[in-house]
């Protein structure tokens, strides 16, 4: 089972650049591109916030729009860029997004890997929160699949980065849901977005993982130095999540954009130590 993880793509109106310089809708039709050409295609695309930039109704559409080449299921949780009522406007009708409710967050069964998709909004701010609600239902969804693999994926990380200003603005109440997914040993990984880089880090028992954007970059800063944070357009990129039996879960950051090669691993014949080599020099 293969699940690609693209996030943050930040659409915007048709002809909208983002802070004046970035073309995120674009960017992501290229994002949408790479997965239907990648030569092992996944099963499921799950999108971890920051769909659109504004949480405008025409930015939905025009997700929609731009997702609508995908070939295979798309389950989408809130950033905060987003606005739940435009998102479920747009997307209800894909069937997977709760009917009511406060929350956004749901439950993807009928897969080798669970998937329990959380939404960390807290309207209006930067930040997210995993609030007293939503703790004791993600406690009630893990009470019910003890022992399936289980990814969790939301917006806001809950663990910290060293990304000094965004961490400022990740996900309150982390050290709550550490306590609460201390224990269950089929979680394989709690993957994010938010942070607009590549990202790991073991934490409450697991792997914690942070997506690079299908659009711009943050800035590497780990110094605090009281700067606000800043971005870069370094490459764009997706995680492909790869389940299998042999060897679990397995993780690759694959950048998004069109690269030289391939090319075969062959030494040129009076390259030095060449004749000395029982198998060819690869990798
Ligand atoms: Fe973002
Ligand atoms: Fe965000």
């Amino acid at each position: 089972m293969i699940i690609a993880q693209i996030t943050d793509f930040h659409v915007r109106p048709r002809g909208k650049l983002a802070y004046s310089v970035v073309d995120t809708n674009a960017m992501l039709e290229a994002a949408v591109a790479a997965i239907e050409a990648l030569p092992c295609r996944p099963d499921i695309v799950i999108g971890t916030g920051d769909l659109t930039d504004c949480g405008l109704p025409e930015e939905y559409v025009v997700l929609r729009e731009i997702l609508q080449p995908l070939s295979m299921p798309v389950y989408l949780v809130p950033g905060n860029h987003d606005r739940r009522a435009a998102l479920h406007a747009e997307f209800a009708s894909d069937g997977y997004l709760p009917r009511d409710g406060d929350f956004l967050h749901y439950v993807v069964e009928d897969q080798a890997v669970r998937l329990i998709g959380l939404d960390t909004d807290v309207p209006g701010h930067g930040h997210g929160r995993m609030c007293d609600a939503r703790l004791a239902w993600l406690g009630q969804r893990l009470a019910e699949e003890p022992s399936q693999p289980t990814l969790i994926f939301m917006h806001h990380p809950p663990f910290r980065t060293g990304l000094v200003d965004m961490d400022k603005i990740n996900c309150a109440n982390g050290e709550a849901m550490a306590l609460l997914l201390q224990g269950h040993v089929n979680i394989e990984r709690v993957v994010c977005g938010h942070h607009h880089r590549p990202i790991t880090t073991r934490w409450a028992g697991t792997i914690g993982s942070v997506a690079p954007s299908t659009a711009h970059q943050v800035s590497l800063d780990l110094q605090a130095q009281g700067d606000p944070a800043s971005f870069v357009l370094e490459p764009p990129g997706l995680h492909l999540h790869v389940w299998s039996l042999a060897a679990g879960l397995v993780t690759h950051t694959a950048p998004i954009g069109a690269f030289a090669g391939p090319y075969p691993f062959v030494l040129d014949a009076d390259y030095p130590g060449h004749t000395a080599q029982v198998e060819p020099l690869v990798g």
